[in-house]
């Protein structure tokens, strides 16, 4: 294909919360997907997810079972990512929040992908400049922050290195708008420009459940009711994921100092204890809720 139009060979890799989604509405918005994960019982998750949201979709009326089918024929999943890398366009990450993860499974595709083929990193925290460093080429290394769910959330934020090329940056725009997104652009800086404000307001929800100034439900209430959120910290805390949103805290914590993104213990405790939110049944909330 010409390397110069715009990709339509994504590969997604990462089949968890954010991965299945992102595949979803790309191959719903016509890009031929493949969406890979190391472990087979996660990819058979992600793709039962997937028809779930597709089906559910359907029900809404948000969708014709012709354009369901029209997505799933887009959609193709693989544990391997020898094959589809060969002839990826571009790529999305969407593995775990860890930088040398991250970095090792960059490394790998660089030397699997064609030469004009764009990097790009769905991660929530992490600098896309360390990222990109142990690369041959850094300029071709993107951000590309998605929402959870992607399906819903309007928005995708680009998150430029001052390496990344122009091309990179085109590409990723073209492919955000293609999924009907809104993209902005934000220059490389810890959080971007969306973590680094919301994961505040939910570490500050958690420090008020310790301190037992109310509970979860009347603190989402109050935001959602009081400050006209959609969604209060606290349930957005257990869709996104409680081990994520620690994640994310820890290198926040790290790279701007200070108090306030000092993970709260009780956020530690539910996490050592396996209640990561919706993904395992228990949160802040019950899932499914009672
Ligand atoms: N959860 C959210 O709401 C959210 C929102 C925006 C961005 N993000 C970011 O997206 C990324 C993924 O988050 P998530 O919540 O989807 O995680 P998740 O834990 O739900 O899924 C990660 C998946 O990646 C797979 N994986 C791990 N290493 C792999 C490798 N080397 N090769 C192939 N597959 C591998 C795992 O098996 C797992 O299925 C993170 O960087 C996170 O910060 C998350």
């Amino acid at each position: 294909m010409n390397p110069n139009s715009t990709p339509l060979n994504l590969t997604v890799i990462g089949a968890g919360t954010m991965g299945h989604g992102i595949a979803q509405v790309a191959a719903s918005a016509g890009l031929k997907v493949t969406l890979v994960d190391a472990d087979l019982a996660a990819l058979e998750r992600g793709r039962r997810q997937v028809d779930e949201n597709l089906a559910g979709a359907i029900q809404r009326g948000k969708l014709t079972p012709a354009d369901r089918d029209r997505a799933v024929a887009n959609l193709a999943t693989a544990t391997s990512l020898a094959d589809c890398a060969r002839t990826a366009d571009l790529v999305i990450e969407a593995i775990v929040e860890r930088l040398d993860a991250k970095q090792a499974l960059f490394r790998q595709l660089e030397a699997l992908v064609p030469p004009h083929a764009i990097l790009a990193s769905n991660t929530s925290s992490l600098p896309l400049a360390k990222i990109a460093a142990p690369l041959a080429d850094p300029s071709r290394l993107i951000g590309m922050h998605f929402f959870n769910p992607v399906f819903l959330m309007k928005l995708v934020e680009l998150v430029v290195h001052p390496r990344t090329s122009e091309r990179a940056r085109s590409v990723a725009l073209d492919v955000a708008r293609q999924m009907g997104k809104t993209a902005i652009v934000v220059n490389d800086s810890p959080g971007f420009a969306s973590s680094r404000l919301g994961v505040i307001l939910g570490l500050e929800a958690m420090r008020m459940v310790e301190q037992g100034v109310a509970s979860p439900a009347d603190i989402d209430t109050a935001m959602e009711l009081g400050y006209n959120h959609p969604m209060g910290p606290l349930k957005l805390t257990d869709l996104v994921g409680l081990d994520i949103r620690l994640a994310i805290a820890d290198t926040l914590a790290r790279e701007i100092g200070g108090d306030q993104y000092q993970a709260p213990q009780l956020l530690r405790d539910k996490v050592a204890r396996g209640e990561l939110g919706k993904k395992s049944g228990k949160g802040f909330y019950e899932w499914p809720p009672k």
